[in-house]
């Protein structure tokens, strides 16, 4: 069987996906910047030294690999021009499969975030044999960046406006991609992923006082009390900026969208947004 790379394996989608992997007893690789977390995350796995802007660790990564696994890092800018040299060398060593993880509404954010498109671009033009996978917001995103707020301050600090998303579980997303990774059929497919319903802040907010059993608000701030309070709290100012263009898909309801391709690809139907959050808050 082929051998996979998984790039971004530490992350919250990475390590999903190594889970999926381990479930369906895959041969794989992992490529990290830190070995030694790795080793501790991943015992028993072929882990390999990895940076994307660091030439010298491509060569060892990739051995034996045909197929790849690609995830560049969040809350980055000109991701492709990190992502580009590791795309170019596969390019040249003839690994030409690689499921990329993009975003869902990319195509709709502003020039600063048109990254996803670029490298989706590249991957086209240049040949690859890609899937490309879209998903849509993170259900995790709760646990992952608004814990604190949620269950020391009663609130979701989000800059989301009114409109709605289909959450989607990183674990379904983790599904598709290890489907896509060791199944033939998805060769230059592209997959939109969400969750099966879509919400607004305000209701999210009512699904984690559920959940938690105290209130939860959404006091939906606007851009410029978002941009306060995270300057505030000592962010760098392109935080609050990147934070409110990706939102913008949402606050515009360019995201209220469903789809099935979940379903379609696992023939499992996505994960609801209330099963993840008592999952993540109980
Ligand atoms: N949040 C959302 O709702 C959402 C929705 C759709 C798409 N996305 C996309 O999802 C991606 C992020 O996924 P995630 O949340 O799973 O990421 P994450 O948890 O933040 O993990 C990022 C991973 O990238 C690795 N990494 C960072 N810099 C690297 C480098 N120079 N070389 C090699 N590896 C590097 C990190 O490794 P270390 O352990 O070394 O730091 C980590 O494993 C982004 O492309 C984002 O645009 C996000």
């Amino acid at each position: 069987m082929a051998k996979i790379l998984v790039t971004g394996a530490t992350g919250t989608n990475g390590k999903a996906l190594i889970k999926r992997l381990n479930e369906l007893k895959a041969d794989f690789r992992i490529g990290v910047r830190n070995q030694e977390q790795a080793e501790k995350l991943f015992p028993g796995s072929q882990i390999a030294q990895f940076d994307f802007s660091d030439p010298n660790t491509y060569e060892n990564a990739v051995q034996n690999v045909d197929k790849v696994f690609l995830l560049g890092p969040p809350l980055t800018l000109k991701v492709d021009e990190l992502l580009n040299p590791f795309i170019d060398f596969l390019n040249e060593k003839g690994i030409k499969r690689v499921v990329y993880f993009s975003a869902f509404g990319s195509d709709k954010m502003g020039s600063s975030l048109d990254f996803h498109i670029k490298i989706e671009e590249k991957l086209k033009n240049d040949g690859f044999d890609y899937t490309i996978l879209r998903p849509s917001f993170f259900a995790q995103n709760f646990k992952n960046y608004d814990y604190e707020n949620i269950t020391e301050r009663g609130i979701i600090f989000s800059v989301a406006g009114t409109g709605k998303v289909g959450f989607v579980d990183v674990h379904d997303i983790a599904n598709v991609a290890a489907t896509a990774l060791l199944n033939e059929g998805h060769s230059k497919k592209t997959y939109e992923l969400t969750g099966p319903e879509t919400h607004s802040f305000t209701d999210v907010a009512t699904l984690l006082s559920d959940v938690v059993s105290k209130e939860i608000t959404y006091p939906n701030p606007s851009a410029a009390q978002f941009r306060d309070v995270l300057a505030q709290a000592g962010a760098p100012s392109f935080i609050a900026d990147y934070l409110i263009e990706v939102y913008s898909a949402i606050v515009n309801n360019e995201v209220n969208i469903i789809t099935n391709d979940i379903e379609k690809v696992t023939g499992k139907k996505p994960t609801s947004l209330k099963e993840v959050l008592k999952r993540d808050f109980n």
